[in-house]
């Protein structure tokens, strides 16, 4: 039996004992514990989506983007959650987007047409027969100069109206006169979204075609409560609007691809390694850049401390050979990116125990032998990928150093940069970079790295298309 919620104070004393000594023990609150319970409940009925913690999901760099200029009509109705709301019109404003509110009489005991003038910096509509906002642009002209409108958060009385088609306030009524993809992000208590009648209406409006997102399970603003109905967090609605608005193209739909990133740890012994510099941000940036553009991404990563970039498999490894296996074994694909800082040497024979120092000795030595060179197996391979990228990293004579490497590694292109100590490219933000291809040399400008990647991924595109043609 799934159960929608509870609150404690309601439950038999004995039962409430007993979720007190639970929670002793596991040392949780009593209402932290009833979450748990309810939410171990909810994961044994299949019908039911996951009430995992609430899982937030991070933005890729590039996809921000999307929201740049848009209109966004945003209605609010009543609910405590309306005040997470001021925190999503801030986060959309900063991604460039406009937001115009809209709050229903309800929303206004929440929180203030003030506040939400103030961060929007727009008028706030309230009225569907006021003069002032008549004159001023009227409902229908609200309705459809947007390109969504977004109603976070949404009451189960809101929804109701929606599903029967009532235009009874502003907010109903530029629901029912848009033409515009419409997000609804549903926020109540549990008892309320379980409900017959409530559930009835999702249906209605799924297959009307609204888009929703939530609500999520966890504890409810009231005290004590837990189940479904909490609004979802401001980065998921944001991720959701993105899909929903992203009509960018997708030049590398269909298109696989394999990037390198990050350095190389050769072990000394089980405890010490022979490592470098690299951060793993141009070749991370890369890897998302290429996802981005649709293509299917599998990096294959060296210890790093920068979290995995969003819509890509990311494969960890520690040492030169494990890269190169890995990368084999994911051939064919259409595209290599090698990025990473492969080291060139290893130590022969590792030891498999701790070195220990000892009196009187002198210090150890070590024989190194040469790691393979991945980018030159994978340049030479018989199932190269169509276009092979490589970089070289150089602190003098850039260009004729990457041009011998393009010869030598059977690359199509060449990402040149000057890695000396004072450019500040290793472990930083920025990068200055040529292009070093098989018809000559061009010089990008300073740049983001994350602007680098985009760069690098439309021009691996564009390439990619004329081989194909
Ligand atoms: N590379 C590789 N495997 C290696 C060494 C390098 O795949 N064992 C790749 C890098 O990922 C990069 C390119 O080769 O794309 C050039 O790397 P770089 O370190 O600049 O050159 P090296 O080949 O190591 O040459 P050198 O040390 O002489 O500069």
């Amino acid at each position: 039996m799934h159960v929608a919620s509870l609150t404690i104070r309601n439950l038999d004393e004995d039962i409430k004992q007993n979720l007190r000594e639970r929670a002793a023990q596991n040392g949780h609150s009593m209402e932290e514990e009833m979450r748990l319970i309810l939410a171990s409940l909810d994961q044994q009925d299949t019908s039911l989506p996951k009430p995992a913690s609430v899982d937030v999901p991070r933005l890729n760099p590039f996809s921000s983007e999307v929201l740049d200029g848009k209109q966004i009509l945003l209605i609010i109705s009543g609910g405590i959650a309306a005040y997470k709301t001021l925190d999503l019109i801030r986060r959309l404003r900063e991604r460039g987007a406009k937001v115009r509110p809209i709050m229903t009489q309800s929303a206004q005991e929440f929180i203030t047409p003030l506040s939400v003038g103030a961060l929007t910096a727009d008028h706030v509509y309230t009225e569907l027969f006021s003069r002032e906002d008549e004159q001023d642009v009227g409902h229908i002209r609200l309705a459809r100069e947007c390109d969504m409108i977004v109603v976070a958060p949404i009451t189960a009385n809101l929804m109701a109206k929606m599903a029967h088609g009532r235009a009874d306030d502003l907010a109903s009524t530029v629901l029912l006169a848009t033409d515009k993809p419409v997000l609804i992000a549903p926020a109540m208590n549990p008892h309320m979204w379980h409900n017959k009648a409530t559930q009835r209406n999702v249906k209605t409006l799924r297959e009307d075609g609204i888009h929703f997102i939530g609500p999520e399970a966890g504890e409810m603003a009231e005290s004590g409560e837990a189940g479904k109905g909490r609004l979802s967090e401001t980065m998921s609605i944001i991720a959701k609007m993105i899909d929903i608005l992203d009509d960018r193209p997708k030049p590398l739909l269909g298109k696989t691809a394999i990037v390198t990133s990050g350095p190389t740890h050769e072990p000394i012994d089980p405890v010490r390694y022979i490592a470098n510099r690299s951060s793993g941000k141009q070749g991370h940036a890369i890897a998302a850049a290429l996802a981005e553009l649709g293509a299917s991404v599998k990096l294959i990563s060296g210890p790093v401390n920068i979290p995995d970039p969003v819509g890509v498999d990311v494969i960890k490894i520690e040492r030169a050979e494990e890269m190169l296996d890995t990368a084999l074994q994911l051939l064919p694909c259409d595209i290599a990116v090698m990025v990473a800082a492969v080291a060139d040497w290893r130590v022969a024979g590792a030891a498999g125990e701790k070195i220990k120092k000892k009196k009187g000795q002198s210090v150890p030595t070590f024989d190194l032998v040469e790691n393979p060179d991945i980018l030159k197996t994978v340049g030479h391979h018989a199932k190269r990928p169509a276009l092979v990228v490589g970089f070289a990293a150089e602190t003098q004579n850039l260009i004729d150093n990457a041009t011998a490497k393009l010869k030598r590694k059977g690359a199509d292109m060449i990402v040149a940069n000057d890695v000396s100590p004072e450019t500040g490219i290793m472990g930083g933000d920025r990068n200055r970079v040529r292009i070093v291809g098989h018809d000559g040399v061009d010089a990008w400008p300073d740049l983001s790295k994350d602007d680098v990647a985009m760069r690098l991924g439309k021009l691996i595109s564009q390439k990619l298309a004329e081989i194909v043609v």
